[in-house]
């Protein structure tokens, strides 16, 4: 990693990490007695769990390089769109790996959270952890109302059944299927294209970027999108449970249509190349300031976690 990528990602992670904690606060209610609920500090602690405890924080990270492609990288509220979507995003984990799901028990290096704490709660979590996010948007201060509702809805609707939940959909009854290649592509870019794609496009419209700009963006966070699942695809066999912090072979295991499983891994692993390049083209009218963007896009394909 050149160094100057490993700062940006360092500073990136450490940008959100910190704006998170207060985001995340659940107290605050209308009634005193529900902040000292212990049922409501157990859901707090299972959230803290489940969001604070490391994550690559690659969705973050594009939201600061799209930013800082676009000569915007210290625009405040930029922190709050940035934790509104690894709050999706932890969310969406949480209920991956619950039985009804993927049926998992580790996560980012440790217990997933159904089994630190109790299914019900994991449940509760991920529904508390998506309600906040929107409510973090729709509380952006100095923002106009339009760009406010723009923002909903564009993570709304990469979050919803057209985008994550519809691709989770997808997932789950494609197990023991084959798919193909068409349908595999399909699913990917929903279950975690979608939101990998909008990080990109929320933190462009924030950021005043003229139309053009967006569509170029828009191509770019199409192949980093779906480029991210086929590398996620060929190290839950290659890469080893320590490196990934999750269990290994859970994929082989469950039966899930994969690229490297439909495509055969040297053509898998040729498929991300590919996405790579494309992402790369879509950048090549940028200057240098869109160099993170482009070593992102290399990160992701080139991760074993
Ligand atoms: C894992 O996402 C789930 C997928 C969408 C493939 P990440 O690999 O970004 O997970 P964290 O946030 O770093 O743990
Ligand atoms: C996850 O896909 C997509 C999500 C929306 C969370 P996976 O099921 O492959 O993710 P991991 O491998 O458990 O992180
Ligand atoms: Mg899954
Ligand atoms: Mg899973
Ligand atoms: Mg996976």
């Amino acid at each position: 990693m050149n160094p100057d990528f490993a700062d940006f990602l360092a500073n990136s992670q450490q940008r959100v990490q910190q704006a998170l904690p207060a985001l995340l606060d659940n107290t605050g209610s209308e009634y005193a007695d529900a902040d000292a609920s212990s049922s409501l500090q157990r859901l707090s602690e299972a959230s803290i769990y489940s969001l604070l405890n490391g994550g690559k924080r690659v969705r973050a990270s594009l939201v600061y390089a799209t930013a800082q492609a676009l000569g915007h990288e210290n625009k405040a509220g930029l922190d709050e769109i940035a934790s509104a979507i690894e709050m999706i995003h932890a969310y969406s984990l949480v209920h991956d790996d619950l039985p009804a799901m993927d049926d998992d028990d580790l996560r980012r290096g440790k217990p997933t959270c159904h089994i630190a704490y109790d299914e019900a709660t994991a449940i509760l979590v991920g529904d508390a952890l998506q309600a906040r996010a929107f409510e973090i948007l729709a509380t952006l201060e100095g923002v106009d109302a339009e760009t406010k509702l723009a923002l909903i809805q564009q993570l709304s609707a990469a979050a919803g059944p057209r985008g994550m939940v519809g691709g989770q959909a997808i997932d789950l009854a494609a197990v023991n299927q084959q798919l193909d290649l068409s349908a595999l592509k399909t699913m990917h870019q929903l279950k975690t294209g979608a939101l990998i794609r909008v990080s990109i496009a929320m933190s462009a419209l924030f950021c005043g970027a003229d139309e053009q700009q967006i569509a170029l963006l828009d191509r770019y966070g199409k192949a980093i999108g779906l480029s991210f699942q086929v590398q996620d695809d060929i190290i839950d066999i290659e890469s080893n449970t320590e490196t990934l912090g999750k269990t290994q072979g859970a994929d082989q295991a469950l039966n899930k249509p994969t690229f490297p499983s439909l495509l055969g891994m040297t053509e898998a692993k040729q498929l991300a190349q590919d996405l790579h390049a494309e992402a790369l083209q879509a950048l090549s009218g940028f200057d240098e300031r869109a160099a993170p963007l482009r070593d992102l896009s290399h990160y992701i394909i080139a991760r074993q976690h």
